[in-house]
């Protein structure tokens, strides 16, 4: 087969541009077949480019011998380009399902660019199952229409928080990406250094210190779409490599930074046409745990509520709930009838999903007649907040399932000292229980609206959180995070550091962490109160954190700020369920790229350069 030169031919359109109104143009349209259908005396070659499709009609009794014979031979995932003129498709033969379903090409001359391999899969599939084929042949995967949009969604939004930034002041700033350990929690990536035999450059879990420093600097407002790499173990919503919306200010209150963040994210959303609704609901960490049993909670869904002190004597006695037990409730809304066998198997789940921790969940069957239910619903629902959509004006039906969880008589009773643990416990099952009826009950199912997006600032977050097998006091955050000033006046920061709050805060969008961040410490003695605190003694800080402390030493302003992660905001607004969906070359659960087949053995002169020697060899 011989391949045409490009030569002077231009595109004179994209494939998802052509409309009834162009009939009688002559185009010259480029891309790849999609799919190439033979009818006799007609073959159709359907060209895609990352805007859409045309049809492209050869018409063998019209057509030239040359470009016959070119599309004779024309498979898909050849590059072509075809030159030709517009027309109307005939009477019931136009496709309402693609744009530009109304027109055909007729084709004057086709020019085969690429010949292309008979592909892995076809990019014209929907639903690819094999992820690993996918990443691995990732660029016929990018082809497909669904990646294109992920990705202009992605380029959409991180324009419009740039320009939103832009507008406020912020300078777009960058930092190294070779540098020292950064103080995240997780593991560093290391990068060995030729010239310095034995030293390694740490890459950056976070610009954190780095856009502190610039408030050092002077710069007032900072941002920067920043590449983080976090060597920790992944799941759908981790990658070792991606990429945060970070950003910081100078003489900031908490308020400033929600102001910011909340506008960017109006600006990034509607770029991808979503509206919602500011200012973000708030609540506390004490409020978020007591109320989901978790740091981030899903705000679509009702919460639980604390039913031990409310449960009237009359509910109690129908139950069989020992006065003085601990109850807890929780209504997943419009899971439908359940018959016998299938509230049976529930019951027996929630059984195991407690395990031996001492809780048990009411025996369901008892409870689904309309009498026994509606009350104890309403008991719950009585208790649960008003700004929790789902039951905003609807009231329940034995369609919603009640839970009732107390825990077994006899049981050592962990929480008479620890506060948390039930709803810790009841929370993570009203989050199992979610999941296991959304798809099929389309609980999360998008409406279109704002409330789509249930966005949620959490605050005061403890400072400290107790490790139980090194019993210390490790930082909850990163050990920059300034305390609350009312518990530094009050003494709690070194006589009580259970009860210390952080000035930090997190934003949560329909379950999932977006954003953390946190005002910080910008005095020396308070930075190494923090640090003695930890445990670290002062020669540990100054070897890791040196230049930064004495950074502080020169007219540090108040600051503070923020770091959302764009991948997560992309995944949320695409609906991917993976942030492989919106990475355009990521990496595989084990932290491997398929494609390029890394991470892979150097070779024994990049070893030798190197000045290392390694125990294993793959
Ligand atoms: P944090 O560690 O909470 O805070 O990270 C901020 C946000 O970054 C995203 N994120 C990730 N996304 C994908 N894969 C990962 N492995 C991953 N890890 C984090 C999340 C998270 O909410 N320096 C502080 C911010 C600050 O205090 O200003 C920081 O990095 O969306």
């Amino acid at each position: 087969m011989t391949l045409d030169f490009l030569g002077q031919h231009q595109r004179t359109h994209m494939c998802g541009d052509l409309r009834a109104a162009d009939a009688g143009q002559n185009v010259t349209l480029m891309g790849w077949i999609n799919r190439r259908r033979d009818h006799g005396d007609l073959i159709f070659l359907d060209l895609r480019d990352r805007s859409g499709i045309t049809q492209i009609v050869v018409d063998r009794s019209n057509s030239g011998a040359e470009t016959l014979a070119k599309a004779e031979v024309a498979r898909p995932e050849f590059v072509v380009a075809s030159l030709g003129t517009v027309r109307v498709r005939g009477e019931g033969l136009t496709n309402p399902n693609m744009p530009t379903g109304d027109i055909e090409v007729v084709c004057t001359e086709l020019l085969l660019l690429s010949d292309a391999k008979t592909p892995p899969f076809s990019p014209a599939e929907e639903g690819i199952g094999n992820e690993e084929l996918r990443l691995q042949y990732r660029y016929i995967d990018l082809r497909r229409p669904e990646m294109q949009h992920n990705f202009l969604t992605r380029h959409k939004v991180a324009q419009a928080v740039r320009a939103q930034l832009s507008s406020e002041g912020f300078l777009e700033i960058e930092t190294p990406f070779m540098t020292r350990s950064t103080p995240e929690g997780a593991r560093d990536y290391l990068v060995p250094s030729r010239v310095h035999p034995g030293n390694f450059y740490a890459l950056p879990q976070s610009p954190q210190i780095f856009k502190q420093i610039l408030m050092v600097g002077g710069f007032d407002r900072y941002f920067q779409i920043a590449r983080c790499f976090r060597d920790e173990d992944l799941r759908a919503d981790r990658q070792p490599e991606f990429t945060q919306i970070d950003l910081e200010v100078s003489f900031p209150t908490q308020e400033t930074i929600f102001g910011v963040a909340e506008r960017f994210l109006v600006a990034a959303f509607e770029a991808a046409g979503q509206k919602i609704n500011t200012p973000f609901l708030r609540m506390t960490y004490d409020e978020a745990i007591s109320k989901y049993g978790i740091d981030k909670p899903d705000m679509r869904l009702p919460h639980m509520a604390d039913l031990s002190t409310v449960l009237t004597d009359e509910l109690r006695t129908t139950l069989k709930i020992e006065q003085g037990l601990p109850v807890y409730g929780f209504v997943i809304p419009k899971v439908g009838e359940l018959s016998s066998t299938a509230r049976k198997a529930l019951l027996s789940e929630i059984r195991t999903f407690f395990g031996d921790s001492g809780l048990d969940a009411l025996d369901l069957v008892r409870l689904r007649t309309a009498e026994q239910f509606v009350p104890l619903a309403e008991e719950i629902g009585s208790h649960l907040n008003a700004t929790t959509i789902a039951f905003n004006g609807e009231s329940f039906t034995t369609d919603d399932l009640a839970v009732v969880v107390t825990p077994k008589l006899g049981t050592p009773a962990m929480w008479n000292f620890d506060r948390q643990w039930i709803p810790k416990r009841v929370g993570g099952l009203r989050l199992e229980l979610a999941k296991k009826y959304a798809d099929k009950h389309k609980l999360f199912e998008k409406k279109g609206t704002a409330e789509d997006y249930r966005f949620l600032w959490v605050t005061d977050f403890p400072m400290y959180e107790f490790n139980e097998e090194k019993k210390t006091w490790d930082a909850a955050h990163h050990p920059f995070t300034a305390p609350h000033e009312d518990d530094i006046k009050s003494g709690a920061l070194f006589n009580d550091k259970g009860v210390v709050r952080a000035l930090a805060y997190d934003v949560v969008l329909n379950g999932l962490e977006l954003g953390s961040g946190s005002i910080r410490i910008h005095r020396k003695d308070v930075q190494a109160e923090i640090f003695r605190s930890l445990g670290m003694s002062e020669e540990e800080a100054k070897e890791r954190f040196g230049f930064f402390l004495e950074a502080l030493e020169y007219g540090t302003p108040p600051h503070g700020g923020i770091a959302l992660g764009l991948d997560r905001i992309v995944m949320l607004l695409t609906g991917a369920t993976s942030l492989r969906e919106v990475i355009a070359f990521p990496k595989t659960a084990k932290a491997v790229d398929l494609m390029v087949d890394a991470p892979s053995a150097p070779t024994e002169q990049q070893m030798r350069d190197l000045h290392l020697r390694t125990a294993v060899r793959s």
